[in-house]
């Protein structure tokens, strides 16, 4: 089965809900780059300050700044059996990055990518109703996906909280930046053979079968 993945589609179409789950049962790390500048930007870190002048508006994290950190991440040594990478890439100069990293550290090419489609509609309702785990990042919604006891993880106990980046006008630009910036990645993938569409509108596990069996045959 395929072992380097992209998970492709726009905010809220659940690529880290199912890259969570696609990295438990595959062996292989989840790699999330919002996670990687949530993280630093708990920690307050340069990379975390300076990520969040973008993040919090809903535009993209410079491509230097983003490839850097997705470069060292994947050449660690827990990703030489592949990887689950969610929210890189984002644009054409980061697909062409990824194809060189990978060709340099000798880990072949992105073998599948699924791609989650979802109405807008639907986005919004998701992105404005997720709750995040503080210590983990597991992924709930107050309708879709409910915590067992509110604001809290069903998984590790933690508070959830309301991403920043989640309220109603920072999600509509977040979507049109995918429009422009991250969709032309879809004829990109297509091109190469490795696209993978996925119906992200019906239930998690739904999904979660229907990008299994798409794995399957690649
Ligand atoms: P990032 O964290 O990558 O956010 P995103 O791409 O906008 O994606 P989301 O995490 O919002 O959504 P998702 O598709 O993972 O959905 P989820 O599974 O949570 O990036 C954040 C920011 O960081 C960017 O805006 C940018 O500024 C910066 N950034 C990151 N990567 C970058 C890069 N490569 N270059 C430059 N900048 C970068 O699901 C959403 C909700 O829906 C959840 O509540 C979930 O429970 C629910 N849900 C999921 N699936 C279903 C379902 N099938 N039915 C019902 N509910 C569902």
């Amino acid at each position: 089965m395929a072992k380097q993945i992209v998970m492709l589609g726009p905010p809220g179409a659940g690529k880290g809900t199912q890259a969570k789950v696609l990295s438990e049962k595959l062996g292989i790390p989840h790699v999330s780059s919002g996670d990687i500048f949530r993280e630093n930007m708990r920690e307050q870190t340069e990379l975390g300050k300076n990520a969040a002048l973008y993040i919090n508006r809903g535009e993209l994290v410079p491509d230097d700044v983003t490839i850097a950190m997705i470069s060292e991440r994947i050449s660690r040594i827990d990703c030489d059996e592949g990887v689950v990478l969610d929210g890189f890439p984002r644009t054409a100069t980061q697909a062409e990055a990824l194809d060189e990293m990978l060709g340099d550290l000798n880990k072949g090419q992105v073998d599948a990518v699924p791609c989650v489609d979802v109405p807008n509609d639907v986005l919004i309702d998701r992105l404005t109703g997720r709750r995040t785990c503080r210590a983990e990042g597991h992924i709930f919604h107050i309708m879709f996906k409910p915590p067992q006891e509110a604001g809290k993880c069903d998984i590790d106990g933690s508070e959830l909280y309301q991403r920043e980046d989640d309220t109603v006008s920072t999600v509509s630009n977040r979507i049109d930046v995918y429009q422009k910036q991250t969709q032309p990645l879809i004829d990109y993938y297509q091109q190469q053979g490795v696209l993978l569409e996925i119906n992200g509108d019906q239930p998690i596990e739904a999904v979660l079968d229907e990008i299994m069996t798409a794995l399957s045959g690649v």
